[in-house]
């Protein structure tokens, strides 16, 4: 417990275990927010415009893996009070947390520190976070934190809604790749996997990092994000990170490795990480669509002439267990797996 950031961040100076070296370390955290990463009014695919949305969504993931979308379905109040009650949790008094904290990952559901591989890392990441399953929710529910008393309830009701909303994305993906549109339905999209990640304020944002550059390992990412600024993107092609804009009850969405495979490249998982601030708390729900565990992924439907298949086909429980033993380096799990 002692380890939660949320216990002792109220420090100065930042203890050397949590100091990046200079070239990880971020410098300047103020970077352009926006700079071009598309929002998506995902009401105009009904209103007709199903054709355009599709176009726009593939753009947004050929070209930075991200977008954002609104007039998703989602309620604004499910959405306020997912938000709240996340920080909530984070904020109970620490006899409370104890309740859920553990260093057995294997637990269902997990309130730890930085990261899983905390014992190994030699720098820490300035975060906390709350893990568990949320798919299928009668399986898991049961697990989560008991307390506040409507956590249960409000995550379960927005696991369910982002769950759809994720189908209806991929969906749209799956039009726009050519594939029928229930091609990532049950298989490819099966489990759902839901992090909480308070980030509190730290004296020294130039130094540390709330989470460390990387690309989601699942099939789909859709976040939730308070008002606070702290998410970056990696523009490879410049070499400069752009901030997402919080934009009040819209989702970030983002491209997995998996689906990066699947769609052969076409479709880009984009490097990202958080920084911190001086000042704010920052809270985020992010919520990972993956496939079933001994699901095959593998490039879909590639035209063996024109474009051979990048990929041997794997199971998503292999590319988890490499993905583990790379120490959460994405890009060596999908080299390994190149053809
Ligand atoms: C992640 C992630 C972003 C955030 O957990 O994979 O990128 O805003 N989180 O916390
Ligand atoms: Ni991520």
């Amino acid at each position: 417990m002692e380890k939660l950031v949320s216990n002792w961040y109220n420090v100065e100076p930042v203890p050397e275990n949590y100091i990046f070296p200079p070239e990880q370390r971020p410098g300047n955290v103020h970077v352009p927010i926006g700079e071009g990463i598309p929002v998506i009014d995902l009401s105009e695919a009904e209103k007709g415009g199903r054709t355009l949305t599709i176009q726009k969504i593939l753009k947004a993931a050929q070209d930075f893996g991200f977008f954002q979308v609104i007039n998703h379905g989602v309620s604004e109040n499910l959405m306020n009070e997912t938000a709240s009650v996340l920080r909530e949790f984070f904020e109970m008094p620490s006899e409370a947390k104890q309740q859920v904290y553990t260093e057995e990952f294997s637990k269902s559901c997990i309130l730890f520190t930085s990261s899983i591989s905390y014992a190994q890392e030699k720098i820490h990441l300035w975060r906390d976070f709350l893990k568990h399953p949320c798919h299928p929710l009668h399986k898991w529910q049961h697990f989560w934190p008991q307390t506040p008393t409507r956590y249960q309830e409000i995550v379960g009701a927005c696991s369910v809604e982002v769950k759809k909303l994720a189908s209806r994305i991929l969906g749209l993906i799956g039009e726009g790749l050519g594939l029928k549109s229930e091609y990532f339905e049950e298989e490819l999209s099966g489990r759902m996997i839901m992090t909480g990640l308070h980030y509190p304020p730290c004296p020294e944002p130039s130094l540390t990092l709330g989470t460390s550059e990387h690309v989601d390992a699942d099939v789909i990412t859709i976040l939730l994000q308070d008002e606070v600024k702290g998410l970056q993107i990696l523009n490879e092609d410049e070499d400069k990170w752009i901030g997402v804009d919080p934009i009040p009850h819209a989702f970030v969405v983002n491209i997995g490795a998996l689906l990066q495979v699947i769609s052969n490249n076409k479709l880009k998982s984009a490097k990202h990480r958080v920084v911190t601030n001086k000042s704010r708390f920052r809270t985020s729900v992010a919520f990972f669509v993956t496939a079933l565990e001994d699901s095959v992924i593998e490039p879909a439907h590639v035209d063996q002439v024109h474009a051979p298949a990048m990929y041997k086909p794997f199971t998503a429980k292999d590319f988890v267990a490499k993905y583990l033993e790379s120490n959460a380096d994405t890009e060596a799990t999908l080299g390994y797996f190149r053809a």
